[in-house]
């Protein structure tokens, strides 16, 4: 057992600190936002992960897990520190360090001698070097062990992961951050910093990338006739493929892969690479946003000025309230610019909140966002939505378009019941 404690209490620290306590070790988590803290202190929790509100009631009562506001107070008797702070992406495109060097320099006062900082912010290659810098404390080794937690199973991805990555140089401080999983099964790689870092924004640029990928052949299949179901599942049955990840959507988002892969980009290009093929990757998912406003145009007749178009979905992916960088949010945007009324329902979505256009109507339901409207779009995989009476749909739109970017719906159901059924890539 040690004694830990965890900087920043968003999804990515609150897990960490959650499942670490849950693993035997002493956690104390702090945050500047002294809201945050109380609300924590009652256990409750800000945000929707499964069986994490479980896992916080179960250190509160143990002792093993607190809250507290300010790093300072959190680190004075700890063995690791983890920094879970933002890395939130610049204007520019680049990682906004801001908060992992104010996070650093409140603990370099304060931190006992031998501690180890395990840096689990996405960081650019290279960042381990400068939280060193920031800490100035050379009695204290600073660790890389990214973090490759999915919203919505941050939890099992925690304490289930397909691999723990640790970069350092110090072979006693990676050790001594291995130790932390005791419990976990799961490869551990010890490496240098910055291959560590690059693990990271390796994988989610490639996971984004096998994602533009099936966008785009999916694309392909609406030109040629074929399904894109039945082609993925061809596909899949390659061991080298696997099935996982081939979902063709409205296109990716959400706050980590818009974010890293910009930032692997310009951290590239830093190396001297101009890494052309990620930036097709990307491009490939701006154009999903306007492929899939094109569909609901062609749906509305061919027109959006003054027609009415029902959104069923506003997160960037269903099982998380997360609307950051949503496609969802991007397609309202360009339905908007297009001349369109746009009224939105989300299962966790109650009121104007985080990046919604204020011109947006915010339904309480499926069904009254459909009321008289021309098109309806399903932009977020919410399972709620494939149980939806068609019957019940039809009776309240004007219109009969019907959009459905995430291939969830009954095809044959909805067009038995009279509605002009676009899919993406069928
Ligand atoms: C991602 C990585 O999966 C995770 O390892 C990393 O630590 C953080 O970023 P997350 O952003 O929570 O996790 O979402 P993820 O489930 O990966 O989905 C990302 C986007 O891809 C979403 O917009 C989702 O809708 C989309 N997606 C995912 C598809 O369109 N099709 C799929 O088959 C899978």
């Amino acid at each position: 057992m040690a004694h830990l404690a965890i900087i920043g209490t968003g999804y990515v620290g609150l897990t960490t600190g959650a499942c670490l306590a849950h693993l035997g070790h002493d956690v104390v988590c702090a945050d500047i936002d002294e809201e945050k803290i109380a609300v924590l202190l009652q256990g409750e929790v800000p945000i929707v992960e499964e069986g994490l509100d479980d896992l916080v009631a179960e250190g509160l009562a143990s002792g093993g897990l607190r809250f507290v506001v300010g790093a300072a107070k959190a680190v004075s008797d700890c063995e690791a520190a983890f920094l879970c702070v933002p890395t939130p992406q610049g204007d520019d495109g680049s990682v906004d360090l801001t908060y992992i060097e104010a996070a650093a320099r409140e603990l370099a006062g304060t931190m006992p001698s031998e501690t180890v900082v395990v840096n689990k912010s996405t960081v650019p290659v290279g960042s381990t070097r400068v939280v060193e810098r920031f800490l100035e404390r050379s009695d204290v080794a600073v660790v890389s062990n990214p973090e490759f937690l999915r919203e919505g199973s941050a939890v099992r991805d925690f304490l289930e992961p397909d691999r723990i990555i640790i970069g350092s140089d110090d072979q006693d401080a990676a050790n001594r951050v291995a130790s932390l999983y005791e419990g976990v099964d799961a490869p551990i790689l010890i490496t240098d910093p910055a291959s560590a870092e690059t693990i990271k924004y390796a994988a989610n640029a490639f996971l984004a990338t096998k994602l533009s990928f099936v966008n785009a052949l999916a694309a392909v299949c609406e030109g040629v006739g074929a399904d894109v179901g039945d082609v993925v599942m061809g596909l899949g049955y390659d061991r080298r493929i696997g099935h996982q990840y081939l979902q063709p959507g409205p296109g990716w988002g959400g706050s980590c892969f818009p974010k890293d892969t910009s930032a692997l980009l310009r951290i590239a290009e830093s190396g001297g690479y101009d890494f052309q093929f990620l930036g097709g990757v990307i491009a490939v998912n701006e154009e999903q946003f306007s492929r899939v406003a094109e569909k609901v145009c062609q749906a509305a007749g061919g027109t959006l000025t003054e027609r009415t178009v029902a959104v069923w979905g506003l997160t960037f992916k269903a099982g998380t309230d997360d609307m950051r960088d949503s496609p969802a949010l991007s397609v309202i945007n360009l339905l908007l610019s297009a001349g369109a009324t746009v009224r939105a329902y989300d299962p966790t979505v109650t009121s104007h909140r985080g990046g919604i256009d204020e011109r947006v109507e915010v339904g309480p339901d499926p069904l009254a966002v459909c009321r008289n409207a021309d098109v309806l779009v399903v932009l977020t995989e919410w399972d709620e939505f494939g149980a939806v009476d068609p019957v019940e749909v039809a009776a309240l739109m004007s219109g009969s378009g019907l959009v459905d970017t995430r291939n969830i719906l009954d095809r044959d159901a909805w067009t038995g019941h009279g509605f002009e059924y676009t899919g993406i890539g069928r």
